[in-house]
């Protein structure tokens, strides 16, 4: 199980964090990685919308559905490696990439999360849909994720 890197996107489509914490991935340019902010963000929202309006009489189900609500989409696969997507209720998107075997994304996401709240969201010091610049944060999720 490796976890090669990291992309956080705002709300509004903006690259904000990269970081890689294992090699594996080939080296692309942080205009790369704004264009795939962008480009991710823009299919996301467009993959959300397609989701289908199932009719009341299949089991009288419908969307927006509260229990199951649209969600854009949630992994790419190549035969290298994987890339999950969580999105936050505030829009935030965490891009993971990871090997293609990694078993449990979901709970290494839900670690990258914890620890973005607990050392990101409680800085008094970020501001909101900038670019993510907090040493303590990048120390204890690369001690965490190096050589996972
Ligand atoms: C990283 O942060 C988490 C809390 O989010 C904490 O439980 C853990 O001990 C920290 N690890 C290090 C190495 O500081």
């Amino acid at each position: 199980m490796v976890v090669f890197s990291l992309v956080i996107i705002n709300k509004a489509g903006g690259l904000v964090y990269q970081r890689e914490f294992n090699s594996g991935l080939q080296k692309i340019s942080t205009n790369d990685y704004l264009v795939l902010a962008g480009t991710f963000h823009g299919v996301h929202a467009i993959t959300k919308s397609l989701t289908p309006r199932l009719p009341a009489a299949m089991g009288g189900v419908t969307n927006p559905n509260p229990t199951s609500p649209p969600s854009g989409i949630e992994t790419l696969e190549t035969n290298f490696f994987r890339l999950t997507c969580f999105q936050t209720l505030t829009g935030t998107k965490f891009l993971l990439f990871t090997d293609p075997v990694t078993p449990n994304v979901d709970n290494i996401m839900k670690g990258v999360y914890e620890r973005y709240a607990d050392f990101v969201m409680k800085n008094p010091f970020y501001q909101l849909e900038m670019p993510i610049r907090v040493e303590a944060w990048d120390r204890n999720l690369t001690t965490w994720l190096k050589g996972r």
